[in-house]
């Protein structure tokens, strides 16, 4: 089979590189190995593993600790209320069974050839590349006049104890879990382990994270990481800074962990043991090496600004480079290399890539923290707007947190905005359209808002950058 493009990888990078290659006439194949439940599945790990199961689960747990903390003071009561745990789990599975569906419909929509096994490169003839794809011993050759990589990552795991999904989990472990465990240790106090410790906390799991950093969420804004942090131990997560970890044992009946806190050495007891240290480059079985594709001392596929290899017509996006390990990044770099390849000029922006933590409450942010303008020297200034008093907010029950937003003196150009606070995931939107626009503050404090809303909080927020906040 001989293609234009062929895009080695299904999850939010390859599948979106390959939609958008297949709108630009060119003939597409995607190949991906993820398998889910004995059967491929498209959607790489954030669907399967990852972003998606995720958000359904810290959805139902919410409902839960609603439902059990919260509903009485709407005069909502519910005597006895119990949890399903395999049934949440299903209720998961069912979405992302859905989703990956969608994945397959798009793919014949647009007329993508889907292919599964593992892909590798041989070599490069009459220009074009020779892929060999392995489905479980049934091999057959591609070839592709351009490859994308978007192979994506793999949880990092300590050298003292191997992941089983059984006592010791990573993400996908932690996602399964057919009842709550009556305590978790978490080691990694980074996205994963503050999302996966909310769910399974409010489902009445005693919960420990145990981090490495003295600093609690050390990329995060450091105003935004205290709050967050002062409502994550009020909801009974225990949170330790500057840990060492030391042995792990697994003694079948639960966890015995070792551990150095403030030069003290301790030993603690646990059901299950959830490992989230962040996720390495998945370039496993590519034949990087053997095509003489250049990676760095990481394993991350080295690119230039464009996502181009130092192979000829070879690109590599999302997880596997440089950058932030988001679905959204490599959905993005995958649409502007795929317009590249049409001999479009996209561009692609690091400063204009929204974060999100989904915990309660959730975190979101763009662009600069105070401390990075700091470091740089640039001058900025600030507003500060607390949710506290918001109608919206209020009406929801949860009026915690604020936005703030950082602009700069002299032009008045936002620089970054950082929430924390109810559904912020969807509010960054619109500081990302104001920075992708180079929006002043003031730009923003003239947009009318809608009232009463959460955005408003936006708003004060903006007016605040120039002192002329009216609820504040
Ligand atoms: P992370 O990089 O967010 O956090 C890992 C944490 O583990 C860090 O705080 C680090 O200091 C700590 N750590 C590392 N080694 C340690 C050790 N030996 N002992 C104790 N602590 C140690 O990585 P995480 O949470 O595993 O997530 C992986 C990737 O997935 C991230 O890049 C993240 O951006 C992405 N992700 C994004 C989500 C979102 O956008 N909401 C959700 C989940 C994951």
């Amino acid at each position: 089979m001989d293609f234009d493009v062929i895009v080695i990888g299904g999850g939010p990078g390859g599948y979106v590189a390959a939609i958008r290659a297949a709108q630009l006439g060119f003939k597409t194949a995607c190949v991906d190995n993820f398998i889910r439940d004995g059967k491929y599945s498209l959607g790489g790990t954030c669907l399967n593993v990852g972003c998606i199961p995720s958000k359904a689960l810290l959805q139902s747990s919410e409902n839960y600790a609603e439902l059990t903390h919260s509903f009485a003071d709407h005069g909502i009561t519910c005597t006895n209320p119990q949890i399903d745990v395999s049934k949440m789990i299903a209720r998961k599975n069912n979405i992302v069974t859905k989703n990956a569906g969608g994945i397959s419909f798009l793919f014949k929509k647009n007329k993508i050839t889907e292919l599964h096994g593992l892909a590798s490169f041989n070599a490069e003839a009459d220009g074009k590349w020779q892929i060999s794809i392995d489905d479980n011993g049934n091999k057959q050759q591609v070839n592709a006049t351009h490859v994308i990589i978007a192979t994506g990552s793999v949880p990092r795991t300590l050298p003292q104890i191997a992941i089983d999904n059984k006592n010791i989990l990573d993400n996908a472990g932690a996602l399964d879990l057919n009842e709550a465990p009556k305590n978790l240790c978490i080691i990694g106090a980074g996205v994963i382990g503050l999302e996966m410790g909310s769910v399974w906390k409010r489902l009445g799991t005693e919960v420990t994270i145990l981090e490495a950093m003295d600093k609690f969420l050390p990329s995060v804004d450091e105003q935004v990481a205290k709050e967050a942090y002062k409502h994550f131990t009020k909801q009974g997560l225990v949170i330790k800074t500057g840990i060492k970890i030391g042995t792990i044992t697994d003694t079948g009946s639960g966890v015995k962990i070792n551990f150095e806190e403030a030069g003290a050495s301790k030993e603690e007891s646990f059901d299950k043991l959830m490992v989230a240290i962040g996720r390495l480059p998945n370039t496993q079985g590519l034949n990087a090496q053997g095509v003489g594709l250049k990676t760095d001392e990481r394993g991350f596929i080295v690119v230039d600004e464009h996502c181009k290899t130092n192979l000829n017509n070879v690109w590599a996006i999302g997880d596997c480079v440089r950058g932030p390990m988001l679905a959204h990044k490599a959905s993005d770099e995958g649409i502007v290399v795929a317009e590249r390849i049409a001999g479009q000029h996209p561009h692609f922006d690091f400063n204009t890539v929204p974060w999100v933590i989904y915990t309660n409450p959730e975190i979101a942010w763009v662009g600069k923290t105070e401390q990075q303008l700091q470091e740089i020297g640039k001058p900025y200034k600030k507003g500060v707007a607390s949710f506290i008093a918001n109608g919206r907010a209020l009406g929801l029950g949860n009026n915690t947190g604020f936005v703030k937003m950082l602009a700069c003196t002299e032009t008045d150009r936002i620089l970054g905005v950082h929430m924390v606070g109810p559904f912020v995931s969807e509010l960054i939107s619109e500081a990302v359209v104001a920075m992708e626009f180079m929006a002043s503050s003031e730009d923003l404090a003239r947009i009318i808002h809608a009232h009463p809303s959460l955005s408003e909080v936006t708003h004060e927020a903006a007016l605040a950058c120039d002192n002329r906040q009216l609820h504040g």
